[in-house]
């Protein structure tokens, strides 16, 4: 139990890494809280304008889920391996979308969402990329693909690894990763349904 305690701390913490406001920061973009829907994800620093920086932060978020849920695989005995790694994912993405460091303000969860399932379930993973970057790109609403590749994600983790949390903990993580992403993205939901959700500029200035 205390392993599973460290690793889910050693998660939140590596979660709580804000790259977007990092990389802004430093390139001097400007003010992610002050831009777009003030939110510090990849699509938000892509209304900076800076491509760069938000393929960076895209990368980067989505590294550091990844990285959280391999630290606690290789940290983890095989026997307690699954249950300590869904916990992990699930850690890494609270940490982004709750930072104790920016007042519990964080980000949606997408990309180190992402980056934590790939780990996880590489197949579920790459369908919830497929996902949000078909639905991104046919809708060019960057929040409709990632509330896409959320939904399609834990159904894919019940397909393949069935409703039983003792057969596996994985699509238990996904689901509740899947809940708290849908629910960070209450406003954009609400903008969808009032057709008032931006695009992402074909050209960004
Ligand atoms: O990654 C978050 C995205 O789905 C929506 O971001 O800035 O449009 O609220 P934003």
């Amino acid at each position: 139990l205390w392993l599973m305690a460290a690793m889910a701390f050693m998660g939140y913490a590596l979660g709580n890494v804000p790259f977007g406001l990092i990389l802004t920061n430093l390139a001097g973009a400007g003010d992610l809280r002050k831009i777009g829907s003030g939110n510090i994800g990849a699509t938000n620093v892509l209304r900076t304008g800076r491509k760069d920086l938000a393929a960076a932060t895209l990368a980067l978020d989505a590294a550091k889920g990844f990285l959280a849920v391999l630290i606690a695989w290789v940290m983890t005995p095989p026997d307690f391996a699954a249950n300590i790694t869904a916990v992990t994912a699930l850690a890494v993405v609270v940490g982004h979308c709750f930072p104790i460091f920016l007042g519990f303000k964080g980000g949606k969860g997408v990309a180190t969402g992402l980056g934590a399932m790939l780990a996880l379930s590489p197949i579920t993973g790459l369908l919830g990329c497929a996902a949000w970057l078909g639905v991104a790109k046919l809708t060019r609403i960057s929040s409709a693909g990632a509330l896409a590749a959320f939904v399609v994600m834990p159904v894919v983790m019940l397909g393949l690894y069935g409703f039983s949390f003792h057969t596996s903990p994985k699509p238990m993580a996904a689901l509740l990763i899947g809940l708290l992403v849908l629910a960070r993205h209450h406003a954009n939901i609400t903008r969808l349904l009032n057709g008032t959700e931006p695009r992402v500029a074909r050209k960004p200035k």
